[in-house]
């Protein structure tokens, strides 16, 4: 069947550009009425105009969607409550968020500057933050909604020069794992993306022509639509690229216990053990971590 969103209100932040675009668009041709939220600046966060946002919305109506344009910067608290905010007074309720914007400020974690970390941190993950908070009375309220986080396999596993990248990036692990417990008894769903798309922001990493071609940004927002509609499931890491879709886990191995008497030789000579991953498996929660240290095993 179908998947629908008729009537249904979304937020996508950083929609201007890139994935943001596509995930608007294919929510727009899917019936919902969409805030495209944009701040238009460059890919390192400087600039800025409402342009970018606006022409989406004109690409939505011709279509035949609904639409409206919001140029709020997501890193400024009052911004990000205007999104949340036009959509609000515009329909009356949101029930999808996709915290999609993002810059790069990439430099070796030697060279990189404590202003530009936090600014990267800011965009990302505090941004991903205020505009959540503002929608989550909402939702709460109407029992419903549908959260997407946007990571990257930089924050997953790492990649030179983006410290600051990644640690907000993993951050947004985190606030999913803790938002899908405390939205589960008003049906609110929290998913992450880690896409891999050519963008500009993927523009100058020195990837082969024919290889961007297929790492068409159309390609992602299957999966980002999904992780947001009525059925979508909730605390699950989807990697997509190029066609290609995997759910990720943090996972733990089985582990050893090694008592109330353990010392650092007790511990060094069972690294081996305690580092053995072939029985690895994920938690729900983190006090389901109790299980395993007090369980039986
Ligand atoms: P992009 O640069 O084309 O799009 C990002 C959009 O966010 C831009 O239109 C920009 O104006 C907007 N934006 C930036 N700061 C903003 C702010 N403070 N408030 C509102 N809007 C803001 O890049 P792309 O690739 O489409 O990135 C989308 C998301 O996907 C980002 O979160 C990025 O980190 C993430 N991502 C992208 C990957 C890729 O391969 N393209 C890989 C992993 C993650």
């Amino acid at each position: 069947m179908a998947i629908s969103f008729k009537d249904r209100v979304v937020i996508v932040t950083g929609a201007g550009a890139g994935l943001g675009r596509c995930h608007a668009l294919e929510f727009a041709r899917r019936g919902a009425k969409v805030v495209v939220n944009d701040l238009g600046g460059k890919v390192d966060g400087s600039g800025g105009s409402s342009e970018a946002a606006m022409k989406v919305v004109e690409e939505i109506k011709q279509l035949g969607g609904e639409a409206i344009a919001n140029g709020a910067s997501v890193s400024d608290r009052a911004g990000a409550e205007s999104i949340v905010g036009d959509a609000i007074s515009k329909w009356g309720r949101v029930d999808v968020v996709v915290n999609n914007a993002g810059i790069l400020r990439d430099k070796s974690f030697a060279k990189v500057e404590l202003d530009d970390f936090e600014l990267v941190l800011k965009v990302h993950l505090l941004g991903s933050v205020y505009v959540t908070k503002a929608a989550w009375p909402h939702m709460l309220n109407q029992k419903y909604g549908r959260i997407v986080m946007t990571t990257s396999s930089s924050g997953l596993y790492g990649n030179f020069g983006q410290s600051n990248y990644g640690a907000a990036k993993l951050g947004l692990v985190g606030l999913m794992n803790t938002l899908k417990l405390e939205g589960q008894k008003s049906d609110i769903r929290v998913n992450t993306i880690a896409p891999v798309a050519a963008t500009r922001m993927t523009d100058n990493l020195g990837i082969p022509p024919e290889v961007m071609d297929q790492l068409k940004p159309e390609l992602i927002s299957p999966a980002v639509v999904y992780l947001a509609s009525q059925d979508a499931p909730t605390g699950c890491i989807i990697e997509a690229g190029a066609g290609y879709y995997a759910k990720v886990h943090i996972v733990e191995g089985k582990g050893v216990k090694l008592g109330q008497a353990a010392t650092v030789e007790d511990f060094a000579n069972n690294f081996d053990k305690i580092s053995d991953m072939s029985e690895a498996k994920p938690n729900g929660s983190g006090p389901e971590v109790f299980g395993k240290i007090f369980g039986p095993g």
